[in-house]
């Protein structure tokens, strides 16, 4: 197992290139099953979640290659089972995709319950009564979910809560089903509306993804096509936070700016500067500028996304005054808190609120991460702490983030990656 060793306290002078959307590939992947055809993905991140769908795929019999380092060649046609590999689909949440493009295809899926980042009970009741409503008769049994549907008809239905994956599970399972679906409350996320792009670009008929009511024309069969995925907006927004952090001047190439609008203006409250251009946007603060206090409350898109919501906290450890962080999405996410605790954040949470009394500094310490983005939040503090920070764990931080560690060099950070087993190097943090 590997760890990151990070010595922090230097500003960040440079720029990265986002690689492909986590959220997005990991849709657009099981989706492929829809598809009788060669579906060629362009900007596919290399990422564990990636690795763990490649390798389902390939069990499931699809025939699945790389054209080049960032280019997946899928082919599905000849896949005629419609069970995924349990042990496989328990090692990310994004699996859960495949019962929509199963039963879709198939009229049937053999699905095992998902795993992934498990920082809180994570139902998929929502999911369900989709399937239902479009006709299929869904069970859970020994842990797998078992979906069969004699035939599957579109029907309206009304989200309790604008689920992503509800969302695109529904629109999965709804693309060659007969007649019209709607999707009412539906979640908006960028990577929503790549999935969508995606099926269009392969014959689906999918109109309004992007607005809180997509409707879905079932056709009855897809075809192959190419498709680029969209930049991860995600990772624009940790770079975005680590700059301000850090302080320095970063440039975040290959972004779509709009997909940025509530993080931008977060960062800029923090008192960073961004600078906006087509398709790249310019963090900065100097160092003498204070980091100010911000209050965060995490919305469905476009509101503040949850998912930056722990790069934000990392963010504001260090501002002058008491920042307060209220998660809305999830019950509860703020298992980062403690191992940020370690390098001296003064943090604390009441129920689905975290109040983050600006300290002078944080200093380096042995931390583990939790999960993909209670891990990014120690990066982001170990970039700004005083002295060595040992990061393990680590790989669910590479679940969804591309070349994270060269990146990070490329923009003057000092950090190693070790084995877990090298010598504790942040004893030498207390040599003072
Ligand atoms: C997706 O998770 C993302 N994962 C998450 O990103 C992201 O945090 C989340 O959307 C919110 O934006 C992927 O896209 C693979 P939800 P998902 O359904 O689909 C409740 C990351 O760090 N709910 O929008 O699981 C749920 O418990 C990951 O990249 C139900 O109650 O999120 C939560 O409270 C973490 N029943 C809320 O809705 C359901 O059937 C939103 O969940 C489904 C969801």
């Amino acid at each position: 197992m590997k760890k990151y060793v990070i010595s922090g306290g230097k500003p960040l002078y440079g720029e990265v290139s986002l690689s492909g959307g986590k959220n997005a590939v990991v849709g657009i992947i099981p989706a492929t099953v829809l598809v009788k055809g060669v579906c060629i993905i362009e900007n596919v991140p290399n990422i564990n979640d990636v690795r763990e769908l490649y390798e389902i795929m390939e069990k499931m019999g699809a025939d699945i290659s790389y054209i080049d380092e960032k280019t997946l060649r899928v082919d599905c046609t000849n896949v005629v089972s419609y069970v995924a590999d349990y042990d496989a689909v328990r090692r990310l949440r994004a699996s859960y995709y495949l019962i929509g493009a199963l039963l879709g295809r198939f009229r049937h899926a053999r699905v095992g319950l998902p795993g992934g980042c498990s920082f809180v009970e994570r139902p998929i009741d929502y999911h369900i009564k989709g399937f239902e409503a479009l006709g299929a008769k869904v069970s859970i049994e020994h842990g797998i979910v078992i979906a069969d549907a004699e035939k599957l008809e579109g029907a309206s239905m009304n989200l309790d809560f604008p689920s992503v994956g509800a969302t695109v599970n529904i629109m999965l399972a709804a693309v060659l089903a007969d007649g019209l679906t709607v999707i009412e409350n539906a979640g908006k996320e960028p990577h929503i509306v790549d999935i969508a792009n995606f099926l269009n670009a392969m014959g689906a008929q999918i109109k309004g993804a992007g607005t809180d009511v997509i409707k879905i024309r079932g056709v009855s069969e897809l075809h192959g096509g190419r498709y680029e995925i969209i930049p991860d907006q995600i990772e624009a927004g940790t770079f975005m936070a680590a700059a301000a952090a850090a302080g320095g001047r970063v440039t975040i190439r290959n972004v779509i700016p709009k997909h940025l609008e509530s993080i931008s203006a977060k960062i800029e409250a923090s008192g960073a500067t961004v600078e906006e251009f087509d398709d790249y946007i310019i963090v900065s603060r100097d160092e003498n500028t204070p980091i100010k206090k911000v209050n965060v409350k995490t919305l469905p898109y476009p509101g503040f996304p949850t998912d930056m919501q722990s790069q934000m906290a990392a963010l504001l450890c260090r501002a002058q005054g008491t920042s307060i962080i209220t998660e809305t999405i999830f019950s509860y996410r703020f298992q980062y808190v403690d191992e940020l605790r370690r390098m001296g954040a003064n943090l604390t949470v009441d129920g689905n609120v975290c109040i983050v009394e600006g300290v002078e500094k944080l200093t380096g310490a042995a931390v583990k991460a939790e999960d993909l983005r209670a891990g990014i939040s120690l990066v982001i503090a170990a970039l700004v702490a005083e002295g060595i920070t040992e990061i393990s764990e680590v790989r669910f931080i590479e679940r969804g983030y591309e070349n994270l560690v060269d990146k990070l060099l490329s923009l003057g950070a000092n950090v190693k990656v070790v084995d877990d087993e090298a010598e504790p190097t942040v004893s030498e943090a207390k040599i003072s």
